[in-house]
């Protein structure tokens, strides 16, 4: 009986006799509805494979569906319909073509370097060919790693859409502080800071059967210590398939770097794309970017917008800026969708940059460099470049790491203008002069290694037993400046012996996916008692900087709210605990935080964090305690990882880094920068540089605490030394122990 035959909506099912196939049916039927009712996630999904299959046997029997279940089955057919609709896309992409020849020179080769446009499917689609030809049969996995956590999260849902399975299922990812795979996972994708822990517990990466190092040409400081290590795995697991993927064509690097490589290009579509420069420089680039993405979008055929922003925070103006203006175009001009994509941004609104413009409307998606390459969004025409971005930038000598703006490289405006010609011809509107990209812009943007704070991949090295850090095989090596300060900094904190060899508190470190400083404050909070104070600073420290919020008609009632947090003004890393404390007695309430001014979200964050950093604690066996209040005692453990990050307000009312000599101001969002008078010392988590340079999240110290818990780094008689007038300050180390025992180039390098 067909559903269309008798075209009744009426419930005369089951009314008549029933052949056995209807049995059948109305058997599985019924129990559909019986498991669906209540149940969530997994069992949906189960409930969910079963009517797939149902409906296939049943459409193949002649037989559709009952009435009594027309909803669900125009749900099916909905799904089955996108399957195919997802199947049909799959095969247009580039990669497809080339389907049986990569598999063919993967299986003749151990070790391959994979080029092809941006969107040509290299991320989506070979695991998926892997994984279809037989790669994970034995159990193994494939590993497919970013350098960003977006593009991990997003790339496995899209690719486990496709695959028509559950994200956590066969197709999973795995970033900081959030696992989303399960034993059934075969294709994982992650990002390259992830593989590179697992090779703390795993050495030969025996679980994997092939690993993929994706967006190699990025050089984030993660992939290029991957390539040196994959690279030596290779060679005594001859069973491990290695992919190198990169979308831009200096592939001949990576192949050198893999002992001669066969290179397999993808060719890929490329429309012409027309660049348009501006004729003079702009003051204002964000201006000059608003008024650019205004005018297209008034005066430019359809076809969606593509802006490149720095950060989240300029992201979010422009936004603002575009919705006011664009209010008052009038019914005449067509909607402009405004999508935000950075790497913050929750995954529910992630998924928006990927939907098609609704008919009639135009896109402008507001991106960091995320959208260089990472992430392939469909449909854009114009690009508009305004040729900055936000890169990290650290100096050996200060010990300082900054993320500045600064003028992209020409690689990446390229790479920024073929982001308009992937469907079709394209433009690319530059917000900077010819001049200035023909003689100002550098070729290639600097590898970050060589422009990072080491300290934390020098750790991981050391605890992977990797020695002798002179012939790691780089395939750019970090200066030896950066490599001897980070010893150094490891010396400090702890992690090493002055032989250079890592201690106990160096191997607890590793293992907590934090920064060395924040990682040592965890290890120390065990001598203190406050574990379980220290593990909840942490995780509000690694949630993000928005944990409060401040409305513009409600800034004092915020500032008040604020500024209980911090009563007794002990600093900003105990206001974080309050905060949370307050949080957690209220039982997680999100109207809590609505009525504390507290972003709910850095909260949820801050307690999966906590989560996943108790775990970790357990396996370095730092026992949970709680000091019950005793706030020295936090302050104390946040002192034993950050002494360094310590200033002195000295006579003239200004605080100087103690080490550094440098006048920093404590940032007007901490509690501090309102306490009267201010305290003498502090140390801070981080210091930020815009006009002036501030400190972030600063706590009150007493001076003999630094003594006391870095006798090796600072000594009583110096700590109260008058600055020396004469010398520049940087050359200065009056406050630092004179004759601390600092280890030199030979003592680490076997050299
Ligand atoms: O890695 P590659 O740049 O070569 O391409 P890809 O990331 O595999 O993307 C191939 C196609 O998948 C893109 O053109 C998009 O249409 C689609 N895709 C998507 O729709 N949603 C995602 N989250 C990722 C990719
Ligand atoms: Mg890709």
């Amino acid at each position: 009986r067909r559903r269309h035959d008798d075209g009744d909506k009426g419930r005369k099912a089951f009314s008549e006799q029933e052949s056995w196939e209807e049995q059948q049916i109305r058997k599985s039927q019924l129990q559909f509805g019986a498991k669906d009712r209540g149940h969530a996630g997994d069992e949906y999904e189960l409930v969910f494979e079963d009517a797939v299959e149902f409906v296939k046997s049943a459409a193949m029997a002649g037989t559709e569906p009952e009435d009594d279940t027309d909803e669900l089955a125009e749900e099916i057919d909905a799904k089955v319909m996108l399957q195919r609709e997802l199947q049909d896309q799959r095969k247009t992409l580039p990669v497809y073509k080339f389907k049986d020849e990569l598999l063919k020179a993967i299986a003749e080769h151990q070790i391959i370097v994979v080029v092809g446009e941006t969107g040509s499917g290299k991320t989506t689609q070979i695991p998926q060919y892997l994984h279809e030809a037989g790669y994970t049969a034995s159990g193994k996995k494939i590993a497919c790693t970013q350098p960003r956590r977006v593009a991990a999260m997003s790339v496995a849902a899209r690719v486990a859409q496709e695959m028509g399975v559950k994200l956590g299922h066969e197709v999973g990812y795995s970033i900081r502080f959030e696992d989303c795979t399960s034993e059934k996972t075969a294709v994982k994708y992650m990002t390259d800071g992830m593989l590179l822990r697992e090779f703390l517990g795993e050495p030969d990466l025996s679980s994997y059967g092939v690993v993929i190092v994706d967006e190699a040409h990025e050089r984030s400081i993660s992939t290029d210590i991957l390539l040196g290590l994959v690279k030596d795995v290779a060679r005594f697991r001859p069973d491990l398939k290695l992919l190198i993927s990169s979308a831009t064509l200096n592939a001949d690097k990576f192949s050198d770097f893999f002992d001669m490589a066969p290179v397999f290009k993808i060719p890929g579509r490329r429309y012409k794309v027309g660049i348009h420069y501006t004729v003079a420089p702009e003051a204002d680039y964000v201006d000059a970017a608003v008024a650019t993405v205004l005018q297209l979008h008034v005066t430019q055929p359809p076809g969606d917008i593509l802006l490149f922003l720095t950060g989240q925070e300029e992201i979010e103006t422009v936004e603002e800026i575009l919705r006011r203006r664009t209010r008052g175009l009038g019914s005449k001009i067509a909607e402009l969708v405004i999508c935000p994509i950075y790497a913050n941004l929750p995954t529910e609104l992630q998924a928006k940059i990927f939907e098609p413009s609704p008919p009639g409307a135009r896109k402008v998606v507001l991106a960091t460099n995320i959208a260089e390459t990472s992430l392939t969004i469909d449909g854009i025409s114009y690009v508009v470049d305004p040729g900055f971005s936000k890169v990290k930038s650290y100096s050996p000598r200060t010990g300082t790491e900054s993320l500045l703006v600064q003028p992209i490289s020409k690689a990446s405006a390229d790479q920024r203008a073929g982001r308009s010609g992937r469907t079709g011809p394209g433009k690319c509107f530059r917000l900077f002069t010819e001049h200035s990209y023909k003689e100002d812009m550098e070729d290639e943007t600097v590898p970050e290694i060589q422009r990072s704070n080491l300290a934390s991949v020098v750790l991981s090295l050391r605890a992977l037993g990797i020695n002798d850090l002179v012939s790691f095989d780089f395939m750019d090596p970090p200066p030896s400046e950066g490599l001897l300060r980070a010893l150094e900094d490891l010396f400090a904190l702890g992690a090493l012996n002055s032989r250079g060899e890592l201690t106990k508190t160096g191997r607890r470190m590793a293992e907590l996916p934090l920064d060395p400083m924040l990682a040592k404050a965890i290890v120390a909070s065990e001598r203190y008692g406050c574990s379980e104070e220290m593990l909840t600073v942490a995780s509000m420290l690694s949630a993000g900087n928005a944990v409060f919020y401040r409305p513009k008609d409600k800034a004092l009632i915020a500032d008040a709210a604020r500024q209980r947090f911090n009563a007794g003004g002990a600093g900003d890393h105990v206001a974080l605990l309050n905060v949370y404390t307050e949080w957690e007695q209220s039982g997680y309430s999100a109207q809590w935080c609505v009525d504390h001014f507290v972003q709910s979200r850095t909260m949820r964050r801050a307690r999966d964090v906590r989560e996943q950093l108790e775990k970790l604690l357990e396996r370095v066996e730092i026992e949970r305690r709680s000091c019950a209040g005793d706030f020295d005692a936090v302050r104390k453990a946040v002192t034993a990882g950050f002494f360094r990050n310590t200033a002195q307000r000295r006579r003239d009312g200004f605080y100087r880094t103690l080490k550094t000599w440098r006048t920093v101001f404590v940032h007007p969002s901490s509690g501090l920068a309102r306490v009267d008078p201010p305290p003498r010392w502090v140390v801070y988590h981080e210091l930020v540089e815009t006009t002036m340079e501030y400190m972030r999240q600063v706590t009150e110290i007493k001076p003999e605490w630094l003594v006391e818990i870095a006798p090796h780094y600072y000594q009583e008689n110096n700590l109260d030394t008058p600055e020396p007038k004469a010398k520049a300050p940087h050359e200065q180390g009056a406050a630092v122990a004179a004759e601390k025992p600092s280890p030199s180039l030979n003592d680490f390098f076997n050299v």
